[in-house]
């Protein structure tokens, strides 16, 4: 099912927790919402299942403006962090819960819950109750609880975060697998960069309320749309390199270097940037090379396959990916210069990204 939000304004008192919000979702896809605490996922979910109202603004399902319609009637399965199971019911009696509601048979109801149970691989428990369920088990019962109603739209508020490290890594996967295999359009929300970036088709990144960018997982680490989306992909961070452009030359903060840089054509004299270069983005080059810049090495470090360096530039530290085997050595000043692939050029101010 398609989803689309028209300009959605959510207001608790004067504070505007959501601002004019507009996304159109494309069905049978996985979509992560991610941000910051407190940068408005969850409400965005409550407004979508209908427990919040909206402020203002429209929210479509496929051809149907279910903007005003209670929550029972939008056909959403939810799925959030605390598992909420009933504890005095069995798997089986947990999954078939939503649909003795709507008072479908007993017969039909046992059929589709087991056929749900099987999906998301608990077949094996439907007689255990909740407490003697791991967390993971418990996920995956409260998954097909949501499922099993046959919903138009999954909704998952951080449906991973009471789980340990490598139970999260195992339960995204098998998150994916079963929104790929039932086709049901979910909307996953999450804190977590490289969760979202695992498990999704499109990323929706806000802060403060408002949407930065909607855009395919690699499409938002390749071509961030502004400094904050290109700060908040990424592991390690981008290294931002302050600095202003006199002359066509890149200037660092403390006036120590400069250098004729291509990637900086066309851009005012005068204006504070920032020179945003991932790790992987460094290269070393021939000194006299054209592009470049001359960076202090801080210190080499290898760590399992990844062979970093830190260096200083004007004054600002950063890392990258340097191949160890050019003998790089603390204390000595190489020249670095840039892949096409992951070097933007941010105004300071605005945070708008100029190249
Ligand atoms: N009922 C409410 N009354 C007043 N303010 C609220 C209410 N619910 C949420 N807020 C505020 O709205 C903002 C967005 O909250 P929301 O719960 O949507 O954030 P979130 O992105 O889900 O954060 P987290 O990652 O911590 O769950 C926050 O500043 C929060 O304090
Ligand atoms: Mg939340």
């Amino acid at each position: 099912m398609q989803v689309k939000l028209k300009d959605i304004t959510k207001k608790f008192g004067s504070f505007t927790a959501v601002n004019t919000f507009s996304v159109t979702l494309e069905d049978g896809e996985m979509i992560c919402l991610l941000g910051p605490s407190g940068c408005g996922k969850s409400t965005i979910l409550n407004m979508l299942s209908g427990i919040l109202p909206v402020t203002s603004g429209e929210i479509w399902f496929d051809d149907d403006n279910v903007t005003k319609d209670p929550p029972e009637e939008r056909g959403i399965g939810l799925v959030f962090q605390n598992y909420a199971l009933y504890p005095h019911m069995t798997v089986l009696e947990n999954i078939c819960f939503p649909l003795e509601i709507k008072k479908i048979p007993k017969e039909e109801r046992i059929r589709r819950a087991t056929e749900m149970a099987k999906i998301v691989h608990v077949d094996q428990l439907l007689n255990r109750k909740p407490k003697e369920l791991s967390g993971g088990q418990q996920q995956r019962v409260a998954i097909a609880r949501a499922l099993v109603k046959q919903p138009r739209l999954l909704l998952l508020d951080e449906p991973l975060s009471n789980l340990d490290a490598r139970l999260r890594l195992e339960m995204r996967e098998e998150i994916r697998r079963i929104q790929l295999e039932t086709g049901v359009t979910a909307i996953f929300v999450t804190h977590d960069q490289e969760e979202a970036m695992a498990i999704s088709d499109h990323i929706v990144l806000m802060k403060d309320g408002v949407m930065q960018q909607y855009d395919k997982p690699q499409d938002l680490y390749d071509s961030p749309a502004n400094q904050f989306v290109a700060d908040f992909l990424g592991n390690p961070p981008i290294n931002n390199l302050p600095g202003t452009v006199k002359n066509g030359e890149f200037v660092t903060e403390d006036g120590s270097v400069y250098a004729r840089l291509s990637i900086l054509d066309g851009i005012p004299s005068g204006k504070k940037i920032n020179l945003s270069v991932r790790s992987e983005s460094f290269v070393p080059m021939p000194d006299g090379a054209p592009d470049t810049v001359p960076c202090v090495c801080t210190g080499v470090y290898t760590m399992g396959k990844d062979e970093t360096a830190s260096f200083t530039l004007g004054g600002t530290p950063f890392h990258a990916y340097i191949d160890q085997e050019q003998g790089l050595k603390e204390g000595q000043t190489i020249r670095l210069g840039f892949k096409k692939r992951g070097v933007f050029v941010f105004d300071r101010e605005s945070g708008v990204r100029l190249k």
